[in-house]
């Protein structure tokens, strides 16, 4: 039996192309959750709009710093894998869920497959890089989503025999999605013209100053801004006191975090988006919209060299005065040029996952 263990958002939309293979092949499976998203617009509306099957326990570890999520995460985890006894472990992608699981389930000898591997952007100060690496290091077969992925495991002296390069499982999810959603009653009531924006990460929200500069910027733009924001980007907002600031200009339509057909309509009707998801400046590639990515990370760097996206920091003149520039250009109606790219595989990500876990189990029977 395979074991899948998620925890937030971009977890569960990895998981949902990987799971339906795996039942389309008449694998047995169950999803442990850790719980560390919670509200049922960032966790349930994932499972059923993806027809994920139902967790078999949530471990409920969700807020808490980094330290209190892991280890609480660790310690359930291995129960979990111990009452459970699966025969190979899948996890996805670099948060702190990902982390716990890798941990305790490489402990436990349990055969471990880390989808979304050899991610580097080289900046280890960044939460989600210090997670890649330690992921990476105990995981059995290591499923890199580009080729740059794979590249950085073979420099970091990974043996070929652990290494199975799958493509992305977003890509599969995004294909699939994008081919069957239809206009919605969301995008009927806002701007027909806009650009979205997603903002949560550490980097960008745990620093006042920073804040404001992102607000303030914002307000620059002068162009209609659909904004779903993440509920720990709230509660910032609001311990800083700065909600009200945001919410005074009325081209800015703040909304709760939206369920995955929803954001993919938003991404494919949008005129650009702005960025620090490292999940959704893929998606503005796959759906071939310009993008900002708003954060000093070097994390899809054929992306940016094929100019798919421009990336900024608010506290660099230099950049954040291109990125405004480029952005007046777009809401002008300048095309937005890029190379033509195809970086993340065929679309058939998941079923390489598939295979390499049935090779998996079979090895270490
Ligand atoms: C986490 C990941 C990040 C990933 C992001 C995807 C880590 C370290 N970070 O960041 O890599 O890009 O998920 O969205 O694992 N909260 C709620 N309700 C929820 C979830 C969170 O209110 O359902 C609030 C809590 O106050 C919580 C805060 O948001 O403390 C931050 O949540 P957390 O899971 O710690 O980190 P994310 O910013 O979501
Ligand atoms: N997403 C969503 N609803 C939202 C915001 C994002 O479905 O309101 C999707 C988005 O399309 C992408 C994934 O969530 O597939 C990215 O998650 P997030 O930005 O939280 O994490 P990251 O990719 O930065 O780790």
């Amino acid at each position: 039996m395979v074991m899948h263990i998620v925890g937030n958002r971009p977890q569960f939309i990895k998981l949902a192309p990987v799971s339906r293979v795996l039942r389309q092949r008449n694998l047995e499976e169950i999803i442990i959750h850790t719980g560390q998203h919670y509200d049922e617009n960032m966790s349930d509306v994932f499972f059923e709009e993806l027809d994920i099957p139902k967790p078999i326990e949530n471990l409920g570890v969700g807020s808490g710093s980094h330290a209190e999520m892991t280890a609480k995460a660790i310690v359930a985890i291995e129960r979990a894998v111990l009452k459970y006894q699966p025969e190979c472990v899948i996890v996805y992608g670099d948060t702190d869920s990902t982390l716990s699981a890798a941990v305790a389930v490489s402990k436990l000898n349990v055969p471990l497959v880390h989808v979304e591997a050899g991610v580097r952007t080289g900046n280890l100060k960044n939460p989600e890089e210090k997670n890649r690496l330690m992921v990476d290091a105990v995981s059995d077969i290591l499923c890199p989503p580009n080729k740059i992925s794979e590249k950085n495991l073979c420099i970091e002296n990974i043996t070929p025999d652990r290494i199975c390069f799958t493509g992305d499982v977003m890509y599969d999810q995004f294909l699939f999605t994008s081919n069957k959603v239809a206009r919605s009653n969301l995008a009927m009531q806002l701007p027909k013209e806009f650009a979205l924006l997603t903002w949560h990460r550490q980097e960008n929200t745990c620093n006042k100053m920073r804040v404001k500069a992102i607000i303030k910027f914002l307000n620059e733009i002068n162009y209609h801004i659909v904004f779903p924001v993440h509920p720990g980007t709230k509660k910032r907002l609001i311990q800083y006191g700065l909600l009200d600031e945001l919410g005074e200009n009325d081209k800015i339509h703040m909304i709760d975090p939206v369920g995955y057909n929803e954001m993919v309509r938003l991404i494919c009707d949008c005129t650009f988006i702005l960025t620090d998801s490292g999940g959704v400046s893929k998606e503005a590639s796959f759906a071939d919209k310009p993008c900002f990515y708003m954060l000093d990370l070097d994390v899809w760097p054929e992306l940016e060299k094929a100019g798919c996206y421009y990336r900024f920091d608010v506290d660099d003149e230099i950049t954040f005065g291109v990125a405004k520039q480029k952005m007046k250009q777009i809401i002008n109606g300048t095309p937005w040029e890029h190379e033509a790219c195809q970086f993340f595989g065929d679309g058939h990500a998941a079923e390489k996952v598939a295979d390499s876990v049935v090779k998996l189990m079979e090895t270490s029977k």
